[in-house]
């Protein structure tokens, strides 16, 4: 029975396990990472995306060309916009990144990126894979960190989520074995879960971090989930400073809404799936998805986006222009980081937290009876140049340590 589809569905499976093994190999060589300092140039791509995306990754690139001003006039930085990486290019030309939109990303160094509409067939649209996840793939941005803090609750989460692997590593390649019968495939390997992992513990030792939480749910899905939560164990037992605990995905979820608990964790480190789950839960507590900014980095490139999506309804309602950029300004500070423009990323950091946590001068509300993002970015640029932002700052959080 069914010989003719199953044998197709072997040699599918087949055509998967080269090609994971093959990406393998690649990982095996380890180039170590690029080194900014050692460029003559640093060229950041500034790429709008879809809906709300351009309208944010404007403000977004007002902030980065006035912080990078000096550096920008010395030729030590270039930010170049990039075009074309739209919902509606990528399906008139049928491609998850089109090729000319590709060849100028790899010109860059680094991007910031908006949020691209990710095409759903159940919506009509055709099957293209999303842009994101081609991206991640194409330029091997293994580690997705995500920094969570509300200060006011002494939280200060930092997630790392495998960014490359699990259920997303082929997300477009699933099987219809026969119309009754979908499969679709998670993976996991061990240089993957190795160097997400040692990522996490590495950043805990670098920033003090006393605790690095794993979450898998390897109690069900036993061989992969198995795998991650292993090699996590063992390399747990190079960082005898660092406490490691290891916790499912489900009573995390439930975790870190728990207020005599969720200030407890720090670091935490999990497969591709459960981050992205977990992050949006976590950028909830701390006033919405907008809020949240990400890094996806690999050895040799880095992309800097919102955790969120390109909120079409926004648009369609016209309201693009009151969508909250913090996501995409949290996004330059950790790019500023990366390159190590740290003096500004550690500025922009402090108005962003004095603007959105401390003082809120100007609001946002998502709507018209608050800010426009220009308002809100123009309230994070008067704030950045502030002679005494650095005292300003300590006195909020001393405010809020003798709350
Ligand atoms: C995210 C997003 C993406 C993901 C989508 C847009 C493919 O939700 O960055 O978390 O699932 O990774
Ligand atoms: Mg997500």
């Amino acid at each position: 029975m069914y010989k003719q589809e199953i044998d197709a569905a072997k040699q599918h499976f087949a055509s998967i396990l080269e090609a994971q093994l093959g990406r393998i190999e690649r990982m095996k060589q380890d180039e170590g990472f690029i080194d900014y300092q050692n460029l003559d140039k640093i060229i950041i791509g500034i790429v709008g995306g879809d809906g709300i995306g351009p309208y944010i990754a404007n403000q977004a690139h007002r902030i980065l060309a006035e912080l990078l001003a000096d550096k920008i006039k010395a030729g030590k930085v270039e930010l170049r916009t990039i075009e074309g990486l739209t919902i509606e290019n990528r399906i008139a030309r049928m491609q998850a990144i089109p090729d000319d939109v590709l060849a100028e990303l790899r010109q860059c160094h680094v991007v910031l990126k908006g949020p691209t509409t990710t095409p759903d067939q159940s919506t009509g649209m055709p099957n293209i894979e999303s842009a994101n996840v081609s991206m991640r793939r194409e330029f091997d941005l293994f580690a997705n960190i995500r920094p969570v803090r509300v200060a006011e609750l002494n939280i200060d989460w930092m997630f790392f989520r495998e960014n490359t692997e699990g259920e997303y590593a082929l997300g477009s390649l699933g099987l219809n074995v026969t119309p009754d019968l979908a499969v679709d495939f998670k993976v996991t390997t061990t240089q993957g879960s190795r160097r997400i992992i040692r990522a996490a513990f590495e950043y805990a030792k670098l920033h003090g971090r006393k605790r690095v939480t794993i979450v898998t749910k390897a109690n069900v899905v036993k061989t992969t989930d198995g795998k991650f939560l292993s090699i996590a164990k063992e390399i747990a037992k190079e960082y005898p400073d660092i406490t490691c605990d290891d916790w499912y995905i489900d009573i995390m979820t439930a975790k870190l809404i728990d207020p005599s608990r969720r200030s407890e964790f720090e670091v935490m480190v999990m497969p591709n799936l459960y981050g992205d789950i977990l992050t949006d839960e976590a950028a909830q507590i701390q006033g919405g998805v907008g809020t949240a900014g990400s890094a996806n980095i690999g050895t040799q490139y880095a992309m800097f986006e919102a955790i969120h999506g390109s909120a079409p309804r926004m648009v369609a309602e016209g309201r693009a222009v009151y969508a909250d950029p913090s996501s995409l300004i949290k996004a330059s500070v950790m790019l500023l980081e990366h390159i190590g423009v740290n003096l500004e990323a550690e500025r922009l950091q402090m108005a962003l937290d004095i603007c959105s946590q401390f003082e809120c001068r100007v609001k946002l509300t998502g709507r018209s009876d608050g800010a426009t993002n220009e308002a809100y970015t123009d309230y994070i640029l008067e704030t950045v140049a502030l002679p005494d932002l650095r005292e300003r700052y300590q006195q909020f959080l001393s405010r809020l340590q003798t709350k």
